[in-house]
């Protein structure tokens, strides 16, 4: 059955982090530039305490909160992000949640209670090098080409479907570090370019597809 995604006219994005959060400023400076005329930022939540990203979110005057697990796990934690979350105003009907860099899995009561409103970025071309650690996994195993995809979250890891992916050549010097910042230089082009078509509601989803309707 084919689903849409949102139509309507704001979308109010949620975005969670753990460190850097230079994938967060990539979407809020193409929001700020009014590159996404249809998504309005209202929280930046991580898990830790001293993420670099949650004082450029400040500067960006965008809300931030720090949810730190407190070992709580799976659902229980989740449900913590949800509070969080919809106090700020992203709800499952015109909410988008953007995982960049959080280095969690969200759990499977989390990615249905917002169903297809959940993106994140992977840095490999999936479903290439899932996990941790993707751009030494490609240079280890010598592909010759690789990138970045931004797709819905299910309930796998980095197992949604696909939205977009950008390529970069791997050159034969190339170590973790000098590849991550290649593909990096993709992600913050992919990423905002995906919250953009959702917010626009140019999204469909039809089982593991995911087709872009032009914005004609
Ligand atoms: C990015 O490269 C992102 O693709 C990756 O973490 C980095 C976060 O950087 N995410 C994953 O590996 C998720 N499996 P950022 O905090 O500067 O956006």
């Amino acid at each position: 059955m084919a689903t849409a995604t949102s139509t309507t006219t704001t979308t109010n994005l949620g975005i969670l982090i753990s460190g850097r959060g230079s994938n967060m400023e990539a979407i809020l400076a193409a929001v700020k530039a009014g590159r996404i005329p249809s998504a309005r930022p209202r929280i930046v939540i991580s898990n830790k305490a001293d993420a670099a990203g949650l004082k450029t979110a400040e500067r960006y005057g965008v809300p931030t909160k720090v949810v730190l697990p407190e070992g709580a796990k799976g659902w229980d934690y989740d449900k913590k992000l949800v509070a969080a979350l919809e106090g700020a105003g992203v709800t499952p009907q015109d909410g988008l949640v953007c995982l960049a860099g959080f280095m969690r899995i969200i759990s499977p009561e989390f990615v249905r209670h917002f169903k297809l409103r959940v993106l994140n970025i992977h840095p490999a071309l999936l479903p290439s090098f899932p996990g941790l650690h993707a751009q030494r996994q490609a240079v280890e195993y010598g592909v010759k080409v690789s990138g970045c995809t931004v797709h819905f979250v299910d309930e796998g890891v980095d197992s949604g479907p696909v939205i977009l992916q950008r390529t970069v050549p791997v050159e034969d010097n190339d170590t973790e570090e000098t590849l991550a910042a290649r593909i990096l230089e993709q992600e913050h082009k992919a990423y905002p370019e995906a919250v953009r078509l959702f917010s626009e509601g140019r999204l469909r989803v039809e089982g593991r597809k995911v087709f872009i309707r032009s914005s004609s």
